[in-house]
């Protein structure tokens, strides 16, 4: 049911910024802009009802500025989740955030990573404590900090230098890969940011990351990394993408969605269609972005299908958060998840990242 709620909303969100793309007349935008602004608080509603299923324990959080309020506390909304109900995360983001040129995927990304890792570090009871605020550095330069303080067992002294190499895991039975910190890295290093691990034997671990304001405190933060999107999107490259998904209207929607991007989409309705299209076309794809859920052969057989041939190909995901612990395979395998309801803008920077080489690097 939840799941089909949130096609429902990804329709009406789609649906609005197709028709708000296509109309210059002021007032229907703002109306459109009402409608895609309750679809969002109907999926942030949904991801609570979720969480209350799963007795995750919620927290109030304190006020921030209305822009990037409602983007860090979705973001910690969907981790919050993804926690067992022993674990309990408490989090304080401080108002007036300098801005930074982290995308909402980035902070995802770290936030994600840090809490996971968090949680995995924790036997039974545990707390994790997670701050984001400003902080003045020594060198005078104001740093948007992140810092995640876990109960959990802590690293050995000498593994500490270890712990962000790629494939470098303690969880190799349970699943680990290795490359959450190293992913998290990667991003810090991307925005000249640092990222500093203490931990305590016994006692827990301190992750903090300081990534510099590019502007000071106090300027507003418009829509979290929004002027870096902009600025990318006229140079990105058409490409050639399969989209797959079984629900025929999210397919009509964001096949609409990703043509206005610029880029030319073939549609398929399910995973053999798929990978019949794959193996037939001519002209190479250069990216699938494909539905997790659909009868037969899913998102995930359709994946792993792809790598069997196509190792280098890049694939986007789209699944629900929280949704299946199968979906840890789908990193390994080297795609990208991206969390329901999809619209315009995550979808554009994931399409975006996606198309970037940096992702095929990792790989030995
Ligand atoms: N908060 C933490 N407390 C204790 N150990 C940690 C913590 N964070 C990371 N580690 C150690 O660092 C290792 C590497 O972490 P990393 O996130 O890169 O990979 P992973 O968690 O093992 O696997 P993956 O993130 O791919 O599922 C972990 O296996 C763990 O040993
Ligand atoms: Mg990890």
């Amino acid at each position: 049911i939840v799941h089909d709620f949130r096609n429902i909303l990804t329709s009406i969100i789609g649906q609005a910024e197709i028709l708000q793309m296509e109309t210059e007349n002021e007032r229907i935008r703002s109306e459109l802009q009402a409608i895609i602004e309750s679809g969002e608080r109907g999926a942030t509603i949904v991801s609570h009802l979720l969480a209350l299923a799963k007795k995750v324990e919620q927290t109030k959080s304190q006020r921030l500025a209305p822009q990037h309020q409602a983007v860090l506390e979705r973001l910690i909304g969907l981790v919050r989740f993804q926690l067992p109900p022993q674990i309990r995360l408490r989090h304080v983001i401080e108002e007036h955030l300098p801005a930074v040129e982290l995308n909402v995927v980035e902070m995802e990304q770290i936030l994600l990573n840090l809490v996971s890792n968090a949680a995995h570090a924790i036997e039974g009871d545990g707390e994790i404590d997670l701050y984001i605020r400003t902080e003045q550095g020594a060198d005078g330069q104001s740093y948007l900090t992140i810092r995640v303080r876990d109960t959990g067992k802590g690293i050995p002294e000498d593994q500490l230098n270890q712990v962000t190499r790629p494939f470098w895991t303690s969880r190799e039975k349970e699943g680990g890969t290795g490359l959450g910190l190293t992913m998290v890295q990667r991003i810090v290093k991307r925005h000249h940011g640092q990222l500093d691990i203490a931990s305590s034997l016994g006692k827990g671990t301190t992750v903090t990351i300081k990534i510099p304001a590019t502007v000071q405190a106090d300027d507003n933060w418009p829509t979290f990394g929004a002027p870096a999107l902009h600025a990318e999107t006229h140079t990105m490259k058409p490409a050639r993408i399969l989209l797959v998904d079984d629900a025929e209207e999210v397919l009509r929607i964001h096949q609409a969605l990703i043509s206005r991007m610029g880029h030319a989409v073939t549609p398929a309705t399910d995973g053999k269609k798929a990978l019949d299209l794959l193996r037939s076309s001519k002209a190479p794809f250069n990216l699938v972005v494909t539905d997790y859920r659909m009868p037969e052969l899913d998102g995930l057989g359709l994946l792993e299908e792809i790598r069997r041939s196509m190792p280098n190909l890049p694939v986007i995901m789209i699944t629900a958060y929280g949704e299946d612990e199968r979906l840890k395979k789908a990193r390994e395998l080297d795609a990208m998840l991206l969390n329901k309801p999809v619209n315009f803008h995550n979808l554009e920077q994931a399409i975006q990242q996606a198309l970037t080489p940096i992702r095929s690097a990792q790989k030995p």
